[in-house]
């Protein structure tokens, strides 16, 4: 007996189906829809699926006691996993925002200075108390737009301490708000400018003086790298991302977002979890990434930000086999977004992404590439019941309903939380 139980019942359920890996080529486009139907909810896991009838008759007959919800004909998808973010900082960048408005570059910006460095300058200067609040802000921000599964890098430190002081800032997070989150290690984000000239070194720094307290620690899970014309070469990526494994951190890495500098060939390489933007990346490399199940995740709310040409998605699931994953990469820099539906949306209207394949994208796929496939990404027996629910008759309302909150209600573990 469980007083906890919850049938809820009258839905119309939009989810992927998980086979054990992430969907790649025509199975990305598959849904299941159950019309009508319904879900039996103990302890936060779905523990049964069918119609209302069936799931009353099995748990009167096991004594179970369990609260019936009448959902009202409701849409629901899987809470949006959101993949790759960088949403602990401490100083907002619109007028680097004004400045490339008016012509200059993100790499530009960053070589003067600016970009991932002022904000290493803001981090340095602000608490810890303060990096919770706006990363936590943004956590609940992102939750009303559907977000129930998050990953969030440091990055923003470069430097042992401040790079730790980040890494515990969202733990405080993980800790007080309802969704999951995910860490990823991201010292490998900027070169400080003490190491302008020795890179060599500043990696020997990660990998020898951070590493063993962010294992220590247990405060991470990823360890991440901007592989990047003018950042980190293919070489150095290599070096760090090779320790980190060693160490015992998955791997992701930023991988061809300007330039093609072959990141996509590395993430192929070393069979990485994930390589993510991927604007530059060329075919014969992502075509790599395919055989070395690498998830590629996209990130077009950056693409449109820096009004830069969107990934080809179509080539990476027509030709590539490679499994696509959505994300916003919500930070102050590239692009200031939150929001999984208006990534939704620009992924279905600009990279011509099937609304099924972006469902896909923005759930299962996305639960992969931050090893959460287990307990999130699909409404199916054994997994968290982490719902949204739709103000529409199908996942398609998430493009067709452009710019507005399509999200009426949000559930994580079977509780309402919006
Ligand atoms: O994924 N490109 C590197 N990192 C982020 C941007 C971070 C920033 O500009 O603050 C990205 O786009
Ligand atoms: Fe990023």
């Amino acid at each position: 007996m469980n007083a906890s139980d919850k049938l809820f019942y009258n839905l119309n359920i939009y989810t992927p189906i998980d086979t054990g890996k992430p969907s790649f080529g025509k199975d990305q486009n598959i849904i299941k829809e159950y019309r009508n139907s319904a879900i039996y909810v103990r302890n936060g896991i779905i523990i049964d699926i069918g119609t209302k009838d069936e799931l009353i008759i099995n748990n009167t007959n096991n004594n179970s006691v369990f609260e019936l919800i009448d959902m009202c004909s409701a849409t629901i998808i899987p809470g949006f996993v959101d993949p790759h973010t960088h949403m602990c900082f401490a100083n907002r960048r619109e007028s680097e925002f004004d400045m490339r408005l008016k012509g200059a570059t993100y790499l530009e910006i960053l070589e003067n200075d600016g970009g991932i460095l002022s904000s290493v300058n803001a981090v340095k200067n602000s608490t810890e108390e303060k990096l919770v609040s706006i990363t936590r802000d943004l956590v609940l921000s992102a939750m009303s737009s559907g977000t129930t599964t998050i990953e969030i890098k440091s990055g923003y430190g470069l430097f042992k301490e401040e790079e730790l002081k980040m890494l515990s800032a969202i733990k405080k997070v993980r800790d007080t708000t309802p969704l999951d989150i995910v860490a990823t290690f991201m010292a490998a984000h900027a070169v400080p400018s003490e190491y302008k000239d020795n890179h060599e070194g500043f990696i020997d720094l990660i990998i020898k003086e951070m590493f063993p307290d962010v294992l220590k620690q247990n405060i991470a899970e990823f360890c991440d790298v901007f592989c990047e014309k003018g950042v980190f070469t293919i070489d150095e990526s290599r070096k760090l991302l090779q320790a980190a494994e060693k160490a015992g951190l998955k791997t992701k890495i930023h991988a061809d977002e300007v330039f093609d500098t072959g990141g996509a060939s590395l993430a192929a390489e070393l069979a990485v979890t994930s390589a993510e933007h991927l604007l530059a990346a060329n075919i014969d490399n992502l075509k790599a990434m395919g055989q070395a199940n690498t998830i590629a995740v996209l990130l077009p709310a950056t693409a449109y930000s820096l009004k830069k040409e969107y990934a080809n998605a179509r080539l990476m699931i027509d030709q590539c086999n490679l499994p696509v994953a959505l994300a916003t990469d919500c930070n102050p820099g590239s692009c200031f977004c939150e929001s999984m539906p208006f990534v939704f949306g620009l992924a279905v209207m600009n990279m011509n992404m099937t609304v099924n394949e972006a469902l896909v994208a923005s759930t299962l796929n996305a639960a992969y590439a931050i090893n959460r496939n287990n307990i999130v990404g699909s409404l199916e027996i054994g997994k968290q019941a982490d719902f949204i629910v739709l103000d529409g008759e199908s996942p398609t309302i998430l493009a067709y309903h452009a710019g507005s909150n399509s999200i009426l209600n949000v559930y994580k573990k079977g509780e309402k939380v919006i």
